[in-house]
């Protein structure tokens, strides 16, 4: 494992010399286990042929922004954004002057204004090229847009001069790729504004959707319960996507710290039975999204009174398995929703597990995603998913919770026309 294993990154070939540097730089970045798709200007096709670039990155190459095979096959946004980082190699003069004042005029530019990801840029220029006002306020410009740079470099260009301006090279470009890695996000928008998934908006209109979301809490005694770390994130997030997808939602939420999704009616609940209780009571709907972690155990009994230490040692507890939500709906014969979606929490084997749960629970759609503690996904902002159905499995980039939820729901919304 490297840091840069699993990792995608879109790698934007600008038009210079240096642009043969890059054959080299997707070999190192494969050897590490990363994926890279190219994307090249047409001046960068001067320099080094798109047939290269496909052999070498063992992926097709985007030249135009009008293509439309490329669009049918993967719009020109979902291209800037199904990567985890961004590289510009070479950075020209010309790339870093249309990112710098927004110019989207062909593939690369528009990929590069389009994306939510970090952008890294290994410029290559001749030296007056680079240290030109224009060019310098420009990087002035991009470094507060929060554009991160590796080179150039001083050194013997092909122009014949000597100077700043020769790009990076491959495995430094590597390094800066690894701790660029480590950033997370890209531009961030401002509050209240999303990365709206296109054909959402009111793709769910006059639909009903039930979400759970949160853990539940199992009394133990009057001030103890077994919980589980869920934040609730995702499933609330969920309900206010299909909220703005135009849907008529019910929210089931575990105690959880999360303000009540705008547009959702919330039910608060303690405990699996009363969750239970509470998507009966919502039903009927036409999606059924159970996203809680719904503890799987409770007490048998619950006294009245706190269990009190004894010199007999620790006291054992005697847990009764609670009912599964999702499986209970999912197996009806009557007043099933017509598609009905569960997440499996995994911690190895995910797909394996997986796949046996969609089985198990009767479900259409299982969510699959790792929650080891070292993905920081249980109570985190961003989940790494993979969409599990009896057709296969499609796994998602990495993503802000609110994004998996407004993809999610774009998807039901087409999997619902599609009944
Ligand atoms: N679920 C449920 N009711 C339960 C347990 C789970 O509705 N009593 C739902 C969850 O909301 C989730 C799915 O089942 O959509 C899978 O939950 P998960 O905790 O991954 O699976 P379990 O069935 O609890 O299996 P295990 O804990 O053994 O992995």
């Amino acid at each position: 494992m490297t840091p840069l294993s699993g990792k995608r990154i879109l790698l934007v070939i600008g038009g210079g010399i240096a642009a043969y540097k890059t054959l080299d730089l997707i070999r190192r970045l494969r050897e590490r286990g990363a994926s890279v798709r190219a994307a090249m200007t047409k001046a960068a096709t001067e320099f080094v042929t798109p047939l290269s670039v496909a052999s070498l990155s063992g992926d097709k190459v985007y030249e135009a922004l009008f293509s439309l095979t490329d669009e049918a096959e993967m719009g020109h946004i979902e291209l800037s954004r199904d990567a985890d980082l961004v590289v510009i190699a070479p950075a020209t003069a010309d790339l870093l002057a249309k990112l710098a004042n927004g110019l989207a005029n062909d593939l690369a530019s528009t990929l590069l204004l389009a994306t939510d990801k970090k952008v890294l840029a290994a410029p290559a220029m001749n030296l007056r090229m680079w240290l030109h006002p224009a060019t310098q306020r420009n990087l002035t410009t991009l470094r507060n847009d929060g554009v991160l740079f590796v080179g150039p470099n001083d050194g013997d260009m092909a122009c014949g001069e000597y100077g700043p301006g020769r790009m990076a090279e491959p495995m430094e470009i590597v390094a800066a790729i690894a701790s660029a890695l480590e950033c997370r996000t890209a531009i961030p928008l401002p509050p209240g504004i999303g990365a709206w998934s296109a054909g959402t908006n009111g793709a769910l209109a006059g639909k009903r959707v039930v979400v759970t979301s949160g853990p539940t809490h199992e009394p133990i005694d009057p001030v103890r319960y077994i919980a589980n770390r869920s934040s609730g994130k995702q499933g609330h997030a969920i309900a206010r996507a299909a909220a703005e997808a135009g849907a008529d939602v019910a929210l089931i939420s575990g105690p959880v710290n999360l303000p009540d999704p705008a547009g959702v009616r919330t039910k608060h609940v303690e405990t699996a039975r009363d969750m239970l209780d509470a998507v009966d009571a919502a039903l009927p709907a036409d999606i059924f999204v159970a996203t809680a972690a719904v503890a799987d155990w409770r007490m048998a009994q619950t006294g009245a009174s706190k269990i009190k230490k004894s010199n007999g040692g620790a006291p054992r507890l005697n847990l009764v398995e609670n009912p599964d939500i999702l499986a209970t709906i999912a197996h009806r014969n009557h007043g099933r929703p017509k598609i009905v979606v569960g997440f499996a929490a995994e911690t190895n084997d995910v797909l394996a597990h997986a796949r046996k749960k969609l089985d198990a629970k009767g479900c259409d759609i299982m969510v699959a995603n790792d929650v080891s503690p070292s993905t920081g996904i249980m109570g985190g902002d961003t989940n790494t998913i993979h969409i599990v159905t009896r057709d296969g499995i499609d796994s998602w980039p990495t993503l802000d919770k609110d994004e998996v939820a407004r993809r999610l729901v774009a998807r039901l919304a087409r999997d619902l026309a599609a009944e």
